[in-house]
């Protein structure tokens, strides 16, 4: 083992009843006045209102932020922090999926450093860690709650750009399986195969190792295992509790190994063409897949193992086709079955999207080093 590898994760409590203890867990951490981060959605659901009253419970005064749009922009980073300075507060709590959560980690970023959540773009620029930040996911697979990435969107530039610091590592990440009840099925699939790239792209990058390797493998058993059972038996909490695991695998693993060309192409159109992350990781899976194989082939194997694929005694090239066919299948029996061009993609297009995601810092760690033409060509194929 030649390289160095730092494994960076929160204090996190998992469990049905992770959520029931934000009053205690914010009152410890000295809270007097918290900002909590979330969006429209989950106020709807009722999670939002769960924190509020725990946290009043505790003695600690909530003040909500709740605009906050699928793909989070800096203006809202932005006006996040106002409402965090006007009141006071002394702690963020976010409750959501990767939006209010890469949002609270913007509002901690500039609330201690000053300037703009974009002057934060890139690896290690964060120099003053945010106030104390509590996450309660209530998606099962963005895993911003155990990550060291914040993914804001410019819309001036229409680019995503991703800080990865680990400063913006949460606090405590307080990780409930209740939540996940009240996802629809389209959503609980998309958020599933993103986890599931999540754990492909950490398993085969570039700066892995054998201590991530074994949460990717695991999260990719998970995932192959429970996501088709979960949407038939969306109240099953018994499986929503493996899917919450495997997201937590996934997280642990790509916030520490990285990620790849799904991620940085995902990132490009959630940026230009403001479609959503879960489904393009979805879209572009197979395709970045078939693109890497040659550089990623054995570790893939591993990954075809990992779903149940019995591998023995074929070539590589039907090793391969069996599980580039697997992950397709998955796919759309997930009922995802839409491509690019059915989101208003089209081909011209194609260019500035392979422009701006290679300069994506996720592009860095893919196994693959490619040029322009070959991330417009993959474009392309899923069009
Ligand atoms: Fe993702």
């Amino acid at each position: 083992m030649k390289n160095l590898r730092k494994f960076v994760a929160p204090e996190f409590v998992f469990g049905v009843g992770a959520l029931d203890l934000v009053g205690r867990y914010a009152a410890n951490l000295g809270a007097k006045k918290v900002l909590l981060v979330t969006d429209p959605g989950v106020m709807k659901v009722g999670w939002s209102g769960k924190v509020i009253e725990n946290l009043q419970a505790a003695g600690i005064e909530p003040i909500v932020y709740s605009a906050v749009s699928p793909n989070p922009r800096a203006e809202e980073v932005m006006s996040g922090v106002e409402d965090f300075r006007c009141n006071s507060c002394d702690l963020i709590v976010a409750v959501g999926g990767g939006s209010p959560m890469d949002c609270a980690k913007g509002i901690g970023i500039v609330s201690s450093n000053g300037g703009h959540v974009l002057d934060f773009e890139g690896i290690d620029n964060v120099s003053i860690p945010g106030p104390p930040l509590i996450c309660i996911p209530t998606t099962s697979g963005t895993s911003a709650d155990v990550s060291q990435f914040s993914i804001i969107t410019n819309l001036q530039e229409k680019v995503k750009i991703a800080i990865i610091s680990k400063t913006v590592v949460p606090d405590v990440a307080l990780i409930d399986p209740t939540t996940l009840l009240t996802m629809d099925n389209f959503l609980t699939a998309c958020t599933g195969i993103d986890a599931l790239v999540h754990a492909v792209e950490a398993y085969v990058s570039t700066a892995h190792s054998p201590l991530f390797d074994l949460h990717a493998l695991e999260a990719i058993r998970l995932i192959h295992e429970n996501l088709l059972a979960v949407l038939q038996s969306p109240d099953n909490l018994e499986l929503r509790g493996r899917m919450m695991l495997a997201s937590l695998e996934a997280g642990l693993a790509f916030s520490n190994a990285s990620l790849g060309a799904v991620h940085a192409m995902a990132h490009s159109l959630g940026g230009y063409l403001d479609l959503p992350h879960g489904e393009c990781n979805a879209i572009l899976l197979d395709h970045v897949m078939a693109y890497n194989f040659p550089e990623a082939g054995e570790r893939y194997v591993r990954i075809g193992e990992a779903m149940n694929l019995d591998l023995r005694g074929l070539s590589l090239k039907k090793k391969r086709t069996a599980i580039l066919a697997e992950i397709g299948g998955l796919k759309k029996s997930a009922g995802i079955i839409h491509t690019l061009s059915d989101h208003g993609t089209s081909r011209s297009d194609v260019p500035h999207l392979a422009k701006k995601a290679i300069q994506d810092p996720c592009m860095v760690t893919n196994p693959m080093r490619p040029n322009q033409r070959d991330i417009e060509v993959i474009y392309e194929e899923a069009l």
